[in-house]
C-alpha cells in the first residue's frame, strides 16, 4: 500500500471535514494531518467519528504562522497538501475585507513557501492542491457556463481574495516548478454546514419558526452540489489531476434562491408534520447583499472527461438527507448556535 503524508488545511470546517473523513477512511496507509486554527467556522465535533483513528492527526495552528507551517512539514514529512483553510463567507468579507486578504492571500502564500522550502525543489511525488471557488469567475449571464478558460472577474472581497490566491498558486507553478492543482467548485450543501450559509440558516430558522431572510427578490441563481460529491472530486483531482491545471467542479443543478427556499419549506413541513405552507409563510424579503452576483453556473466537462468523476447524489435526495441530518443532529446545531462547540478542543485536546 502506498504511504503518503498529507496535510489538509481547514479540515475542521464544513468541506474540509468531509475531505478529512473520506481520506482517513479510504486510505488507511496515508497519514492525514488536519491543520486548522479553529476560527468560529472550525468545529472538531465535525470529526468525532475519525478523531481516534491511527492515521489521523490534528494540529491546531494558523496558516499565517509560517514558522509553524515549516515545523508541520518537517515533523510529518509532508508530501501532499490539500489547502481548504480560508475565510469563506461573502457577507463577512463585506465587513472585514482585510481579514479575508490576510487569511486567503497571505495564508496561501505562506503555505506555498513552506511547501517550496520543505521540498527543496525535489518535487517528485509531491503535490500542492489549492481549493478555490467558482466565484472567482464573477457573475454569469443566463445561458453562459464558466469553463476553466473563463476570465477571472471577482466581484466581492471574498472572491477577490480567492482569485488572488489562485494567481499565487499559478505563479509558484510557473516560477518555481511547484507541482500544483487548483479546483473551482460551485455551492456546496450537506451535513456540518455552518448555519450562516443559505441552506443551513434556513433549516435552522424553519425548525425554530423564525423568519426566512431572502436577499433582494430571491432571483439569484446558484449551482448546488452535495458536499460528499465535492470531496470525491477532490480525491479524483488529487490522485489523477495534471500538474499546473485548473478543474471546475459543479452539480449542473441551478436553483433560484426563492425556489430553493420554497422547496426546503415544503420538505421540512412534510418532515416536521406541519401543515403544507406553514414554513413558506416565514419567508421575508430583506435588503439585497451589496454587489450580489446574479448567477453562478459551472461547466465541469473537463473534470468528467479526465477523471470519470460524476456527482452521485441528486439534489432531491441530497437535500432530504441534509434535512434529516440536521433533524437528527440538533445537539450539533445547538452547540454551534450557542457557541458551545468552541469548548470541544479544550475538552478533547487540552485535558491532560
Ligand atoms: P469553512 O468556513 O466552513 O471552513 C474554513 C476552515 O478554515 C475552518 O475550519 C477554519 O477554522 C479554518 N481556518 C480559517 N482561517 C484559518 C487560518 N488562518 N489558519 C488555519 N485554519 C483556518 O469553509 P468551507 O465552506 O468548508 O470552504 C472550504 C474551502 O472551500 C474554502 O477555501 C472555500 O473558499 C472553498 N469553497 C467553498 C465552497 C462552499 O460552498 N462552501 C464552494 C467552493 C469552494
Ligand atoms: O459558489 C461557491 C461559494 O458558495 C463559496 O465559494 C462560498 O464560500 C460559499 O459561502 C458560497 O457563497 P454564496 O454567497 O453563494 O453562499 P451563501 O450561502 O452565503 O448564499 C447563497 C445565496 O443565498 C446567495 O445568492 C445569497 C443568498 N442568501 C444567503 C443568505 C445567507 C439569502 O438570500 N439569504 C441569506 O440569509
Amino acid at each position: 500500500m502506498t504511504k503518503r503524508n498529507i496535510l489538509i488545511t481547514g479540515g475542521a470546517g464544513f468541506i474540509g471535514s468531509h475531505v478529512v473523513r473520506l481520506f482517513v477512511n479510504k486510505y488507511p496507509s496515508y497519514l492525514i494531518v488536519n491543520l486548522d486554527k479553529l476560527t468560529y467556522a472550525g468545529n472538531l465535533e465535525n470529526l468525532k467519528d475519525v478523531e481516534n483513528k491511527s492515521n489521523y492527526h490534528f494540529a491546531k495552528g494558523d496558516i499565517l504562522d509560517v514558522e509553524f507551517l515549516y515545523e508541520v512539514f518537517k515533523k510529518h514529512d509532508i508530501d501532499g497538501v490539500i489547502h481548504l483553510a480560508a475565510e469563506s463567507h461573502v457577507d463577512r468579507s463585506l465587513h472585514n475585507p482585510v481579514e479575508f486578504a490576510s487569511t486567503n492571500i497571505i495564508g496561501t502564500l505562506n503555505l506555498l513557501s513552506a511547501a517550496q522550502a520543505s521540498w527543496h525543489s525535489n518535487y517528485q511525488g509531491k503535490v500542492f492542491y489549492h481549493i478555490s471557488t467558482d466565484e472567482v469567475y464573477g457573475s454569469a449571464e443566463h445561458g453562459i457556463f464558466f469553463t476553466e478558460q473563463t476570465p477571472i472577474d471577482p466581484r466581492s472581497p471574498y472572491s477577490a481574495s480567492k482569485a488572488s490566491s489562485d494567481h499565487f498558486v499559478n505563479a509558484y507553478n510557473n516560477s518555481y516548478g511547484l507541482p500544483t492543482l487548483i479546483s473551482r467548485c460551485s455551492n456546496n450543501y450537506g451535513p456540518y454546514h455552518f448555519p450562516e450559509k443559505l441552506i443551513p440558516l434556513m433549516i435552522n430558522n424553519i425548525l425554530n419558526s423564525k423568519s426566512l431572510p431572502v436577499y433582494g427578490k430571491g432571483e439569484n441563481v446558484r449551482d448546488w452540489l452535495f458536499v460528499e460529491d465535492h470531496a470525491r472530486a477532490i480525491d479524483a483531482i488529487f490522485h489523477g489531476g495534471t500538474s499546473g491545471q485548473v478543474y471546475n467542479i459543479g452539480g449542473n443543478n441551478e436553483w433560484r434562491n426563492i425556489d430553493l427556499v420554497n422547496f426546503l419549506c415544503h420538505t421540512m413541513d412534510h418532515k416536521l408534520g406541519r401543515e403544507e405552507g406553514t414554513s413558506a409563510r416565514l419567508i421575508t424579503y430583506v435588503k439585497d447583499r451589496p454587489g450580489h452576483d446574479l448567477r453562478y453556473a459551472i461547466d465541469a466537462s473537463k473534470l468528467i472527461s479526465e477523471t470519470g468523476w460524476r456527482p452521485q447524489v441528486s439534489f432531491e435526495v441530497g437535500l432530504e438527507m441534509t434535512v434529516e441530518w440536521y433533524l437528527a443532529n440538533q445537539e450539533w446545531l445547538r452547540h454551534v448556535t450557542s457557541g458551545e462547540y468552541l469548548q470541544y478542543y479544550a475538552k478533547m485536546y487540552q485535558s491532560s
